[in-house]
């Protein structure tokens, strides 16, 4: 029930005491009740913040125009709105709250905007590195179900940046098409193993509208290094992961916090002629050992299943 003054005639005008209950009276009664309740929650967050904030009209002409700008650079490749949502650290809260998952299994982290349909499908074993760049790296692990049970035929989708720093769809025409993406099938025994290049960290896209935010806010654009994944099976829950280096100097202050201390990996430095070579690698080389641990579908939920404040 709105508590906007009522004139005379029962009719309710503006009033910047209660503007955000005039606002959501006029919501007609018919409106999904689940739309009503984000739009209330929102209209009411955001009149308040004007409120607390005492936002200047020039101040929010140049929110508008930030907004307008971010809009702007969207395009079928570039999705500044999901940049914005990332580095606000909505992307994670959205994730966090959508995805129960029973304890032990693997974590879900951002997506972000690189993932490409349609990678090579791989052979175990198979080097996704097409461009010679970097530290050879080795990756190798199971995918298991919430009981260790191997779960085969499962797949992992894989994608990274050159050593460089870019993916290979930010370079059209310099990276080969496809590098250091692939998609790879555990065995019956629930294996998987392949060969890439250690990540390392780079800047997500700063020369739009979020890049000069984080500017204005004294926050770097870099990214942890990171290695990501999605791994999927029929009957489980499909996780949007990634594998961190322990090393890498961004870890606790990755640009979209993304990292999740379950999510950090054990890189060791394997100094193995023989072994290398056995790899097609030269000494030495960075081995990484990791399972996933995948949730059965009847045993996930959403945000109904963690409770409101
Ligand atoms: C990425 O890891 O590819 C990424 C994630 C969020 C924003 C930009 C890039
Ligand atoms: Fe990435």
């Amino acid at each position: 029930m709105s508590e906007g003054k009522l004139t005379s005639t029962g009719l309710e005008f503006f009033d910047a005491e209660h503007s955000a209950d005039v606002v959501n009276a006029r919501t007609a009664p018919e409106t999904s009740a689940r739309l009503r309740e984000i739009m209330s929650v929102f209209i009411n967050h955001i009149h308040a913040a004007v409120r607390e904030t005492r936002l200047t009209s020039e101040e929010w002409m140049t929110g508008i125009e930030f907004l307008t700008k971010t809009g702007q650079m969207c395009s079928d490749w570039r999705q500044e709105f999901i940049l914005l949502s990332d580095v606000l650290g909505i992307s994670m809260l959205v994730d966090a709250m959508d995805h129960y998952r029973p304890t032990g299994s693997t974590e879900n982290t951002v997506l972000g905007p690189f993932y490409v349909t349609g990678a090579p499908r791989c052979e175990n074993g198979a080097n996704i590195c097409l461009d010679g760049k970097g530290e050879p790296l080795v990756v190798a692990g199971r995918v298991v179900d919430n009981d260790g049970k191997p779960v085969a035929g499962a797949t992992l989708d894989v994608w990274a940046t050159n050593d460089d720093g870019f993916y290979d769809v930010q370079q059209k025409g310099v990276q080969p098409e496809h590098n250091l993406r692939g998609v790879f099938t555990t065995d019956a025994e629930g294996q998987y193993w392949f060969r890439t290049v250690k990540p390392r960290f780079y800047p997500i896209p700063d020369d739009g509208t979020v890049g000069k935010l984080l500017t204005a806010l004294g926050r770097h654009p870099n990214r942890a290094a990171h290695l990501h994944f999605i791994v999927k099976a029929p009957g489980f829950d499909t996780v949007v992961t990634h594998i961190f280096t322990p090393d890498c100097r961004y870890l606790a202050e990755d640009a979209v916090f993304g990292v999740k201390q379950s999510l950090i990996a054990d890189f060791q430095k394997i100094d193995d002629p023989a072994e290398a070579e056995r790899l097609e690698f030269t000494a030495p080389f960075w081995k990484v050992e990791w399972n996933f641990v995948l949730a059965r579908c009847e045993d996930v939920g959403g945000n109904q299943r963690i409770p409101h404040e």
